[in-house]
């Protein structure tokens, strides 16, 4: 199992300031099969992101968006001191459960009487990791509004999405992943 990021309540409860991070923490699955050719594609997303908070890479269903996704987070997992964690949307069916899913992967606990938005708001203030959010298409209104909040609060989070259609807030650069060719 991957080690989990050290977000700890015993920071925020404390009013520590310290870094809790000290091992690189992911929660990606390995690859089943070899990434195969798109090195370009992959130089570019990475490049990308070093300017731009928020990266949606676009694209019909099967242009491998989520396989690049996955790729640009596992080349990139110690360049991020507070790891690189994938938010898997697609089986999600209501937009209000979008919080609760970064949440839990990010292992952030729900504070009694406080919204999770400004929970993880709160605990990923300091943070600089890289939060891979895929299949945003059916929730992008969820996605915007959640997007929007933790980019604002949070100024070292960097957000790569995968979704057919662009999320949709300020500031969201759109790459529109080329279909993959047939051999
Ligand atoms: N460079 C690659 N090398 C090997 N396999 C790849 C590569 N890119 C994509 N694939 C494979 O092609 C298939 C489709 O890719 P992927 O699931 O990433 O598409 P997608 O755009 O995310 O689709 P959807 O819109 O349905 O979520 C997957 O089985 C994926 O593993
Ligand atoms: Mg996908």
């Amino acid at each position: 199992m991957p080690s989990g990021p050290k977000i700890g309540w015993d920071t925020l409860t404390t009013g520590r300031t310290q870094q809790l991070s000290t091992a690189t923490g992911h929660n990606l699955p390995a690859a089943r099969s070899s990434f195969v050719g798109r090195e370009r594609e992959l130089g570019a997303t990475k490049r990308e992101l070093e300017t731009t908070r928020l990266l949606t890479l676009t694209g019909a269903g099967g242009s491998a968006k989520t396989r690049l996704a996955l790729e640009v987070g596992r080349t990139l997992t110690s360049a991020y001191p507070d790891g690189v964690w994938l938010v898997e949307l697609a089986p999600l069916s209501e937009g209000a459960f979008v919080p609760k899913e970064v949440a839990e992967a990010l292992e952030v606990s729900d504070r009694p009487a406080q919204p999770l938005e400004d929970t993880l708001a709160e605990v990923l203030k300091d943070r600089e990791l890289l939060l891979l959010m895929d299949n945003c298409e059916h929730l992008l209104e969820a996605t915007a509004r959640l997007v929007n909040r933790l980019l604002d609060s949070c100024p070292r989070l960097r957000i790569l999405a995968a979704s057919c259609e662009a999320i949709g807030v300020e500031g969201e650069v759109r790459w529109l992943v080329p279909p993959l060719s047939v051999p």
